[in-house]
């Protein structure tokens, strides 16, 4: 029986440091039933085809070997287990090379880039029984969790995902191959949400959208979108950069990003603003049929821009994941179900047609 996992990180940019640095730095912003599980991980090995980078997070956290060769990782029978934080392309063959290797998986967001990459992976996940989590930070955080519980069954689904500010050209992100644009990126944390807190599959989308402040003709930044859940409830997808701005926020909300999702159920309303870490509630049903938790004027804790989200508590539920033996909270069919959405709604606007799931 295994007591600790031993954990390679494949990528050892902003993010693979951040999840490390979070796992070891910050159990004060990291949930208390999660510390014990902080500590029975162990980072083993380091990759990074930039082998600066890995010695550098080596440095840091310790590890048996830094390397530029994410093979190394694969063929060691004391690593059990990887976290992959690198470019979006390389998501689907390092998942796969890991899940083959018998290594579990804990994935930056998005999963995948293609619906054939989606197939690819929910296969090898379910053939071998490994874990695989996708790191969709929203679920995570306090107001997502407890619009959930209130709200279980939306009849309607109103989501803003637009971010402030244009993506810069040239980062990698914006890039059809490496990054896929600022949609699949960025809108992918909030798509997630959106099916957590509908609970529900999509069974039909029909999307306009285009290209409006971005000079690549092929990576779509404006998208919208009417949805037909497969329980009967409707919803609504706002999607892109370059807006917004910080008009949705009010000035406490720690994490300062306009995303957030609306849930509607027969005079039960609720907003997830902030990342997944902050909601308001607002009733129009009598007291005696629901009180909301906590009011529409109420902003409940103030943590940070890393708490925001739960942030601190992703790899550490891996951890537990793997040791209790647990369905991870994203697993991959949620990871493909958020990228095939958004290719359809890609599909959708490009064709002028409702697409079927
Ligand atoms: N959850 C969040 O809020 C959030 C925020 C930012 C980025 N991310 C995600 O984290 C992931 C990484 O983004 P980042 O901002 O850390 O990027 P980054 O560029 O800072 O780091 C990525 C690293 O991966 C390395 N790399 C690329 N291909 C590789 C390969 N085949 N093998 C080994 N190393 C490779 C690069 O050299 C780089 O050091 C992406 O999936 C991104 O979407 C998540």
């Amino acid at each position: 029986m295994m007591d600790r996992v031993r954990l390679g990180v494949i990528g050892c940019g902003s993010l693979g440091k951040l999840h490390v640095n979070l796992n070891f730095n910050r159990k004060d912003i990291m949930s208390a039933d999660l510390h014990p599980f902080a500590e029975k991980l162990e980072v083993r090995g380091l990759v990074d085809i930039d082998l600066a980078k890995a010695e550098a997070l080596r440095e840091t956290f310790g590890g048996a070997y830094a390397t530029d060769d994410p093979e190394r990782l694969f063929a060691d029978d004391k690593m059990d287990a990887v976290l992959i934080t690198t470019w979006h392309d390389t998501h689907a063959p390092l998942s796969l090379r890991a899940l083959a290797s018998g290594k579990h998986v804990l994935v930056e967001k998005p999963m995948v880039m293609t619906e054939k990459e989606c197939d690819d992976v929910v296969e090898a996940v379910e053939r071998t029984g490994l874990k695989y989590m996708v790191a969709f930070r929203s679920r995570f955080g306090k107001g997502a969790k407890d619009v959930k519980r209130e709200i279980p069954h939306p009849d309607n689904v109103i989501t803003h995902a637009r971010t402030h500010g244009i993506w810069r050209e040239g980062m990698w992100a914006q890039d059809p191959i490496k990054g896929g644009g600022q949609i699949l990126s960025q809108g992918c944390h909030i798509v997630d949400l959106m099916f957590f807190l509908a609970g529900a599959e999509p069974e039909s989308v029909y999307a306009v959208g285009g290209v409006y402040h971005h000079s690549r003709p092929d990576v779509m930044d404006t998208l919208n979108a009417a949805i037909r859940f497969n329980n009967g409830s409707v919803g609504a997808l706002i999607a892109g950069d370059g807006g917004a701005g910080r008009l949705m926020n009010h000035p406490k909300l720690a994490y300062q990003f306009p995303f957030f999702v609306m849930v509607i159920d027969k005079g039960r309303s609720a907003l997830v603003m902030d990342h997944g870490h902050d909601a308001r509630f607002e009733s129009c049903v009598p007291e005696s049929e629901w009180t909301p938790p906590y009011d529409v004027a109420d902003y409940t804790h103030d943590l940070g821009s890393e708490a925001a989200s739960g942030m601190a508590d992703i790899l550490p539920t891996f951890t537990r994941c793997i040791l209790n033996d647990e369905t991870p909270p994203a697993t991959a069919r949620d990871g493909a179900r958020t990228t095939r959405f958004i290719r359809k709604c890609f599909e959708s606007a490009i064709t002028g047609k409702i697409v079927t799931f």
